[in-house]
């Protein structure tokens, strides 16, 4: 049959507003996403993304391991697979989890596409519009886009160089009770490497944490996508080896492997795992196989480990490359905080230069940042601040674009 349908013809733009549902007005485009088109630019220096370093990825190892699934188990790898995750790598993640000191057999182990699909289907178990979460301020990004489609609230608490000032949750928590006469849903904490801000908590405050969140009868997310990238002194003991019961701890394969998989776990009770699956079949009934076999293949032939061994030395050179660049070139003023781990710092600039309206220098020095404002929920702080990414960029880059940014901020103090 033929159509008579003029394929070239224009298409005209409807208002899909008038379709869509209420939930939508609350979602937003994630800003570093949006800064990431802006670094496209030919000879940016980008500290913007949390990018790991494309030319360390195991590519051989990827393709030996692809090759090897498709010629042996192809036919498997290639089906659909358990919402759960493919068994193998439960049980490798359970071990492995378990050795780093979260207690965890494979039923408490959920394969996700990333870390961040675990963040929004907490958002979709756990918030109903108007709840309020408890997190640090500044956070990650992604749970704060995550969660604000669901419509969350944020209460915050404040950091200092050892991450989290837990003792202010309680405060926190009978706010949000005398506010609106319900307990807050959850704590959100990045204790290791945190993403933005670059510290780690000490034991005895996760151990603190623990304390008060069984005191309050809250769940804690423990947020740890860099906990394998520690660059000095020794692994400290997660929140959830403390409260396992209450905690759920998100890992994932991006900073390690490579993101372009989308793999990331949650370990968890698993009377949660069974609720987590029922709103991850919704999304896409599972993780996908291959990729799950890839990783298989990769951890149990003992790959991984060495390669992060690799990825050490590499961001270990980088961080103390900016920590220098930094003493060497900023402004009196300045600050910055010196992760042990993961891969960004926090700096902060004299008070007079607004981080957000500085960005517009910065890009026009060939140097990209994300202003601080981004990682406050509540868009109550971080105006002098930015965080930096080490990984992404090779030493001699980070030197450069660390001079030109100290360049254009003093020019920006003279000129205030
Ligand atoms: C703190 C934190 N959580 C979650 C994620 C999401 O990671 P992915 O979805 O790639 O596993 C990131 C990525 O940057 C992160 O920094």
């Amino acid at each position: 049959m033929e159509l008579n349908v003029d394929l070239e013809r224009e298409i005209p733009v409807l208002d899909w507003s008038r379709h869509l549902s209420e939930r939508v007005e609350y979602m937003q485009s994630s800003a570093i996403r949006e800064l990431l088109k802006l670094t496209q630019q030919q000879g940016l220096i980008s500290f913007a993304g949390g990018l790991p370093a494309a030319e360390f990825f195991p590519l051989r190892e990827i393709e030996e391991a692809c090759r090897y699934i498709v010629r042996h188990e192809g036919a498997k790898a290639l089906q659909y697979s358990p919402s759960e995750g493919h068994p193998p790598l439960r049980e490798y993640l359970a071990t492995s989890m378990h050795k780093y000191g979260v207690p965890a057999v494979p039923d408490n182990v959920l394969l996700t596409n990333g870390s961040q699909q675990a963040l929004d289907l907490i958002g979709k178990l756990f918030i109903d519009p108007g709840d309020y979460v408890i997190t640090e301020s500044p956070t990650y990004l992604g749970a704060i886009q995550a969660w604000v489609a669901y419509q969350a609230r944020f209460k915050t608490v404040g950091m200092d160089d050892d991450g989290m000032l837990v003792d202010e949750i309680e405060e926190a928590y009978k706010q949000v009770v005398a506010e609106t006469g319900k307990s807050p849903k959850f704590i959100y904490a990045l204790p290791n490497f945190h993403n933005p801000a670059g510290t780690t908590m000490p034991l005895e405050r996760r151990q603190r944490l623990a304390e008060i969140a069984d005191k309050l009868d809250l769940p804690v997310i423990e947020d740890d996508p860099y906990g394998m990238l520690r660059y000095e002194g020794e692994d400290i003991t997660p929140i959830c080896t403390f409260i396992p019961e209450r905690t759920i701890y998100l890992g994932t394969f991006s900073k390690t492997l490579t993101p372009g998989l989308r793999l990331g776990w949650i370990v968890c009770p698993e009377v949660l795992v069974k609720r987590f699956v029922q709103a991850k079949q919704g999304c896409d009934l599972h993780t996908g196989t291959f990729v799950q076999y890839i990783a298989a293949d990769i951890c149990q032939r003992g790959l991984l480990k060495a390669h992060v061994r690799r990825l050490r030395e590499a961001y270990r050179e980088r961080r103390d490359t900016m920590l220098d660049a930094l003493t060497e070139f900023w402004p009196d003023g300045s600050s910055w905080t010196r992760p042990q781990g993961g891969m960004f710092l926090w700096a902060r600039v004299p008070e007079p230069i607004n981080t957000e309206e500085f960005l517009k220098d910065a890009v026009a020095e060939g140097v990209a940042y994300v202003p601080g404002v981004h990682f406050y929920p509540n868009r109550d702080g971080g105006y002098h601040a930015m965080r930096l990414n080490f990984s992404y960029s090779p030493p001699h880059l980070i030197v450069e674009g660390i001079r030109r940014l100290g360049a254009a901020l003093k020019r920006a103090l003279e000129q205030q």
